[in-house]
């Protein structure tokens, strides 16, 4: 039997290593779905295309020569053959994403992906036997996968989101670093939940509030939530 697990959550709140870490545990699949809106969004700056031009970009997308690796001890992005899996964290992309992210038109092609990655890898109708998948994002557990085995908006303080945000980019949480995420961050989950709700959990979907666990715990959290 298969598992598909859905993970939801704000900047900072951890899900991306909390993610991988336990598809490493399940042995399951990994899918990055904001990767993909970084990728589209590097795609776009790379191709030059306007990004005010939401016809343009959405056009653009639809040709993005995209392959994701879902290995969640390496999950390699590919844009034409160039791994871009570095390239995609730079502060240029974080500050352009959500401009992509918020096109409808990008969101409905990205999301296409995003299914047929999943079913590919739950061995759904048509796709080879998979081992299943842990895919995580902003929209899974409501609009991509809403019929996900397993469901959870993970969640943290506004605090504790800026703090890790800072010690991944900054390399420290000290006040000056907080304050250079702080504007980045927000905005951006601002900007995002325009056309996503991922602050609230939707009906069925577990919250795991890791303002006060280590990743470890938080980990733990997730694998308790999956075993229940
Ligand atoms: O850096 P952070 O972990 O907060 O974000 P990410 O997961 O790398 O996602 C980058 C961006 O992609 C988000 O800010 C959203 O604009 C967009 N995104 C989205 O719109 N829907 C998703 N399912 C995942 C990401």
């Amino acid at each position: 039997m298969t598992l598909v697990v859905a993970i939801d959550g704000p900047s900072g709140s951890g899900k991306s290593s909390v993610s991988r870490a336990v598809a490493r545990e399940l042995g399951l699949a990994y899918l990055d779905t904001g990767a993909m809106y970084r990728a589209a969004t590097w795609w776009c700056l790379h191709t030059g295309v306007a990004l005010d031009d939401a016809v343009a970009v959405a056009a653009e997308v639809r040709r993005l020569p995209l392959a994701m690796g879902v290995d969640p001890s390496a999950p390699a992005v590919t844009v034409g053959g160039t791994d871009v899996s570095a390239e995609i964290r730079e502060t240029r992309i974080s500050e352009a994403v959500s401009k992509v992210a918020t096109n409808l038109d990008v969101r409905e092609e990205l999301r296409l992906r995003q299914r047929a990655a999943i079913d590919a890898e739950r061995g759904a109708d048509g796709f080879a036997g998979g081992r299943g998948v842990v895919a995580e994002g902003r929209d899974i557990t409501t609009v991509v996968a809403p019929d996900a085995d397993v469901r959870v908006l993970l969640t943290a303080s506004e605090e504790a989101r800026l703090a890790r945000r800072a010690l991944d980019v900054h390399g420290t949480a000290d006040a000056t670093a907080v304050e250079a995420t702080r504007d980045q961050v927000l905005r951006r989950d601002a900007d995002d939940s325009t056309v996503v709700q991922f602050h609230v959990a939707a009906d069925g979907v577990v919250t795991v509030d890791s303002s006060h666990l280590d990743f470890e715990q938080t980990v733990r959290a997730v694998l308790d939530v999956v075993a229940a």
